[in-house]
C-alpha cells in the first residue's frame, strides 16, 4: 500500500509566532498536508524527539552577487550564498535587484533573474533598489514589476550613487501607495555623513574606526525621522531598515504612537557589535565590521533587544553583505588600505542569523520562542507578501522547517558555508544550531550540506500583508 505521507516529521515540537505545540508533521509533494499526533507511517520519517522545530527562516535583507562599483566584487553569489542560508536554518532569501543610474529596472531584474537561475539552493525573491525614479519607472516599470510579484523595494538616503532626494523619495512612494507595494527605506542623513567625513579625513582620521565617527546616531535620527514625515505626507506605509540604536527606535516609536504604519527591522550586528569592533587604535582589522548604520554601544544593544521583545521590530535580517578581508576585490579593494569612506560596507551573517538569536534571545530569556519565530520567519514572510506560504508550519505552507539542535558550539568560519574569510563573530559560543533545515520537503542541510542547485525557485511576492487591505488614490 502507498503510503499517505512522501515524509513525517515525528514528535516534533512546533514552534509558530502564535503557539507551540507537540505534534507530527505530514508532508506531500513539499507541503505541508497534516498535523496531529500519530499520524500514519510516511514513505520516510525523521524523528524530532525532544528537539524544537521552526518554519525555515526568511532573510528579508541580504546582499548576494549584486553589481559594485571599481574592483569589488561580492564572495557570495546565489550558490554559495543560499548554501550558507540552508545551513543556518534560512530556506527564503530576499536581495536586491538594483537599478543602475541611467538604466532600467526592469533590465536590473532581468540580469539578476539570469544570475540567480540555476544555483540557488533555496527559495527567493527579490526587492527591488530604485536608485533612478525616471517618469517612465515610475509609471511604467515600477507598476508593471509590482504586478509581476516584486513588492518591495529600497531607498537609499545615503550612498552617493544611490541616494534619492526628499522629492524623489516622496514619487517613489506615491508608486508604492498606488500600487500596493512597500518602501524600506535605508535611513542616514548624507550630507551629514559627507561634512563629517571630510572633517575626519582633513584631520588625517582615516582608519575603519572613524567610519562610525562620520555616522553618528544624529544622522540615522534625522533620516528616521524624515523618512516618517515623508511617509505621512504621502500617507503610505514604511518599513526602516537596519535600525542600530535608541535615536531611531524612539522615531519609530513616536510614529507608531500616532497610529503611522512605520514598520522596523534590526539585525545580529546591532545585538552583538559595538563600535568598539571597528578598532580601538587605527589598525585595519576592524575593516571587517564596517557596516551602515555602524554597530552603537552596549547601551544601545540593550535598546534594540527591547524593541525585539516588545512587537517594535517586525523582521529581524542579516543584511548580510559579503566582502572577504584577503584578496583584491573586498575590504581590501586592489588589495590596498584605504580610508575608512572607502572601504566596502557591510559584513557576512546570513548562516548566523538565526543561531545567533536563537542562542543569545531564547535561550537566555530575552524573547519567547513564538516572538523568535515571528521575527525570523513570520513576520517577514508577512511584510513582503509571501506568508502563509512561507514563514510558518500550517496545513497548506510550504515544507520549509529546522529541527534545532541544543548544546554548546564554538562559531568558526571554518565551519561556516559563505564565501567570507571571516565572520565578525569569530570565538562566540552558540547554545543552539539548526542540525537539519528541510526546503519543500527535501533534506538539504543535516550536518551534510546536500547540494540542489536550481532547486531553489524565484517566489512572486503577494500584497505586503503590513498594508492596508486597499490604498485609496494618493492625495
Ligand atoms: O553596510 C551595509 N549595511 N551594507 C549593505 C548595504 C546596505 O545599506 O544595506
Ligand atoms: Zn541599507
Ligand atoms: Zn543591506
Amino acid at each position: 500500500m502507498n503510503a499517505l505521507f512522501d515524509l513525517v516529521v515525528r514528535n516534533a515540537r512546533v514552534a509558530t509566532a502564535s503557539d507551540c505545540f507537540d505534534a507530527d508533521i505530514g508532508i506531500v509533494g513539499g507541503r505541508i498536508t497534516q498535523l496531529g499526533k500519530q499520524l500514519p507511517a510516511g514513505q520516510r520519517e525523521i524523528d524530532a524527539l525532544g528537539r524544537v522545530v521552526t518554519p525555515g527562516g526568511v532573510d528579508a535583507h541580504c546582499h548576494l552577487d549584486e553589481i559594485t562599483s571599481g574592483p569589488v566584487r561580492m564572495a557570495d553569489d546565489f550558490d554559495t550564498g543560499s548554501r550558507a542560508a540552508a545551513c543556518g536554518g534560512t530556506t527564503t532569501m530576499i536581495p536586491f535587484a538594483a537599478q543602475l543610474r541611467g538604466h532600467s529596472l526592469a533590465e536590473a531584474v532581468n540580469a539578476y533573474r539570469a544570475r540567480a537561475a540555476h544555483k540557488a539552493h533555496v527559495d527567493y525573491a527579490f526587492h527591488l533598489i530604485v536608485t533612478d525614479p525616471t517618469p517612465d519607472v515610475l509609471s511604467h516599470e515600477l507598476p508593471a514589476l509590482i504586478a509581476e510579484g516584486f513588492t518591495s523595494f529600497k531607498i537609499y538616503m545615503t550612498y552617493d550613487d544611490m541616494k534619492l532626494g526628499d522629492g524623489q523619495i516622496l514619487d517613489v512612494l506615491s508608486v508604492a501607495r498606488q500600487h500596493g507595494a512597500l518602501a524600506m527605506l535605508h535611513a542616514e542623513n548624507a550630507d551629514c555623513i559627507q561634512w563629517l567625513t571630510r572633517r575626519l579625513l582633513d584631520a588625517g582620521q582615516t582608519a575603519p574606526r572613524f567610519h562610525a565617527q562620520s555616522r553618528p546616531m544624529l544622522v540615522e535620527r534625522e533620516a528616521t525621522h524624515r523618512a516618517i514625515a515623508l511617509a505621512e505626507l504621502v500617507d503610505t506605509p514604511i518599513l526602516i531598515v537596519h535600525v542600530s540604536g535608541r535615536e531611531a527606535i524612539e522615531q519609530i516609536r513616536w510614529a507608531r504612537a500616532l497610529g503611522l504604519k512605520v514598520f522596523a527591522e534590526t539585525c545580529p550586528q546591532y545585538l552583538f557589535l559595538t563600535a568598539e569592533d571597528l578598532g580601538l587604535d587605527d589598525s585595519y582589522h576592524g575593516a571587517r565590521c564596517v557596516c551602515s548604520p555602524p554597530p552603537r554601544d552596549r547601551a544601545n544593544q540593550e535598546v534594540v533587544w527591547n524593541g525585539l521583545a516588545d512587537g517594535l521590530f517586525s523582521v529581524f535580517s542579516s543584511d548580510h553583505a559579503p566582502f572577504r578581508m584577503d584578496g583584491m576585490q573586498g575590504k581590501r579593494p586592489e588589495g590596498c588600505e584605504v580610508s575608512f569612506d572607502h572601504i566596502p560596507n557591510g559584513i557576512p551573517g546570513i548562516e548566523t542569523r538565526m543561531p545567533l538569536l536563537y542562542s543569545e534571545g531564547v535561550l537566555k530569556g530575552r524573547i519567547t520562542l513564538e516572538r523568535f519565530v515571528e521575527l525570523t520567519a513570520t513576520g517577514p514572510a508577512k511584510a513582503y507578501g509571501l506568508h502563509p506560504r512561507k514563514g510558518t508550519i500550517a496545513i497548506g505552507s510550504d515544507a520549509d522547517l529546522v529541527i534545532w539542535q541544543e548544546g554548546e558550539r564554538v562559531l568558526r568560519n571554518a565551519d561556516l558555508h559563505h564565501n567570507v574569510d571571516y565572520t565578525p563573530y569569530e570565538g562566540k559560543t552558540l547554545h543552539a544550531w539548526p542540525a537539519l533545515t528541510l526546503s519543500r520537503g527535501e533534506v538539504i542541510w543535516d550536518g551534510q550540506f546536500h547540494a540542489r542547485p536550481g532547486h531553489g525557485q524565484l517566489l512572486a511576492c503577494g500584497r505586503p500583508s503590513l498594508l492596508p487591505a486597499a490604498q485609496a488614490r494618493c492625495p
